[in-house]
């Protein structure tokens, strides 16, 4: 039986965007194969690996856990969207910059993480950065790097010393 399609309205990086979907569809899917935003990944398809994460109304959510209708109404911002967002922006350079990238695919997933773990606690240690990025697994460039380029970023962004 196929599913209900419904009308969704919700603020795509930035634009007021509408869609026809199933509201049972996931946000993972809607925005790589309907959407054509294939920036967000999809790793294990089951809320482990953090590859496929979003930022709703500011905060990092898994898109393969959440369905077309919860995004009614909110903001959604995803790694394209970073121009709009200079903590996104900040974030790729840094990871440019501090080498933090090797195959790419776990990368947007830690810069939204990262940009959530900024807004809500700005602390630019190394611990609170591993920890805040603890959900997102990297199977090949190996975490310094990327605890340094989130490192640098943040200090980059709250005006302190840059590599
Ligand atoms: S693909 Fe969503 S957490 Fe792994
Ligand atoms: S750079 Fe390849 S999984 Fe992280």
């Amino acid at each position: 039986m196929r599913s209900e399609v419904v009308e969704i309205r919700f603020v795509l990086n930035g634009k007021e965007t509408q869609v026809s979907t199933a509201p049972d569809r996931r946000v993972v899917d809607l925005l790589r194969e309907d959407l054509g935003l294939t920036g967000t990944k999809e790793g294990c398809g089951s809320g482990e690996c953090g590859a496929c994460a979003v930022l709703v109304n500011g905060e990092s959510r898994l898109s393969c856990l959440m369905l077309a209708a919860q995004l009614d109404g909110k903001a959604l911002t995803t790694i394209e969207g970073a121009p709009e967002d200079g903590r996104l922006q900040a974030l790729q350079e840094a990871f440019v910059r501090c080498g933090a990238v090797q195959c790419g695919f776990c990368s947007p997933g830690m810069i939204i993480a990262a940009a959530d773990l900024l807004g809500a606690r700005p602390d630019t240690g190394r611990e609170a950065i591993r920890e805040g990025l603890s959900g997102n697994l990297c199977r090949c460039t190996g975490y310094a790097k990327i605890v340094d380029a989130v490192q640098a970023a943040f200090e980059k962004l709250q005006g302190g010393p840059t590599p």
